[in-house]
């Protein structure tokens, strides 16, 4: 992994800068380059003019690591009321949610409990939650809670997950994720994690993203290939038009804030396009990995601190 992007993600971590960043008038003005806004009205507002431009949304309340049961049935209300929010005004969006904000390290029976409700919510208003994927550590007992919520009967199709492509493990995952008939987003990955566990290269993570990408394309189910990379775009189009697989089949997923003109391009040509809308006041740790994906978002954060 690049230095840059190595110490990015160290520094995502970073308690003091973390808590010094979140209730900075600056620093909230930098993170809405990625950032919808601070409120879950922000965050709507942005579904819908994002609706309007033909895409769908997924929105996150950002949060990681809660520390008590009772943070993480507070971070649930807020999904709860944005499930009764995106139904009452008709937005064409889902939610995604980190399971370490609903309690996994703390209490992960809890964590299991608001999944489990939070799904049952999301089948009764017809929606969808997202399940992101975190650090290696959280693999298993990310992948145990969404198998065993997706394995009622009642709630199949309620839910879906995240698989990473640097990780060693995926080809693996994404078979049985398939035969288990369960939803997947495919991203690259956005943690530092030893060579063990995840290739050390990009040619190698690309590459497996291309593997993983065709894997889930041919499966008949409904899945999100979540990258800004040309490259992993072109394979994936190139893939379904020799195939015939139709667009209606399978979306393609982007960051809030980043590389809009694909977005849009993708829309044209006829693709499904759903953007992440993160929003809320525990921006820090996700401002800080997509600064580490990509250095001219350094340059940008510079230009902003030397205006000011
Ligand atoms: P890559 O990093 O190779 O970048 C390719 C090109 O894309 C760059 O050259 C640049 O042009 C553009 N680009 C990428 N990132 C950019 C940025 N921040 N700013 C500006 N341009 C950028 N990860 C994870 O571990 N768990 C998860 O649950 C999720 N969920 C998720 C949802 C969605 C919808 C997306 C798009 C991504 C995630 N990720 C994630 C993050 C993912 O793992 C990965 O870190 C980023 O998407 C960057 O990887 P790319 O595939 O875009 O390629």
């Amino acid at each position: 992994m690049p230095p840059m992007r190595s110490a990015f993600i160290a520094l995502s971590r970073n308690r003091l800068l973390r808590g010094l960043a979140e209730r900075s008038r600056l620093g909230v003005r930098l993170s809405s380059r990625f950032v919808a806004g601070m409120e879950i009205e922000d965050a709507l507002r942005a579904a819908e003019s994002v609706n309007k431009q033909g895409m769908h949304v997924t929105l996150d309340s950002l949060g990681e690591s809660v520390s008590s049961g009772e943070e993480a049935e507070k971070a649930a209300d807020v999904y709860h009321a944005l499930l009764d929010a995106i139904a009452e005004r008709k937005l064409d969006a889902n939610i995604s949610v980190k399971l370490t904000q609903m309690g996994l390290i703390v209490d992960p029976q809890l964590a299991e409990a608001i999944a489990t409700n939070l799904a049952e919510h999301a089948k009764y208003v017809g929606n969808f939650v997202r399940i992101d994927m975190e650090d290696s550590a959280l693999t298993d007992a990310t992948l145990g809670i969404v198998r065993r919520v997706h394995a009622r009967p009642e709630l199949r199709g309620s839910i879906g997950i995240v698989i990473q492509a640097y990780l060693h493990r995926s080809q693996m995952d994404v078979d049985r994720l398939i035969a288990d008939g369960l939803r997947v987003r495919l991203c690259k990955g956005a943690y530092n994690e030893p060579p063990e566990v995840a290739f050390a290269h990009k040619e190698d993570v690309d590459g497996n993203y291309v593997q993983l990408s065709k894997k889930l394309l041919s499966s008949s189910i409904y899945h999100g290939l979540a990258t800004h990379d040309e490259k992993m775009i072109t394979a994936a189009t190139a893939f379904v038009k020799k195939r015939r697989i139709s667009p209606s089949q399978f979306e393609f997923q982007m960051l809030y804030g980043v590389r809009r003109d694909l977005q849009r391009n993708l829309v044209a040509e006829g693709y499904n396009v759903r953007v992440y809308i993160p929003f809320g006041r525990e921006w820090y740790p996700y401002f800080m990995r997509r600064l580490a994906e990509r250095p001219a978002n350094v340059l940008f954060l510079a230009k902003n601190l030397l205006r000011k």
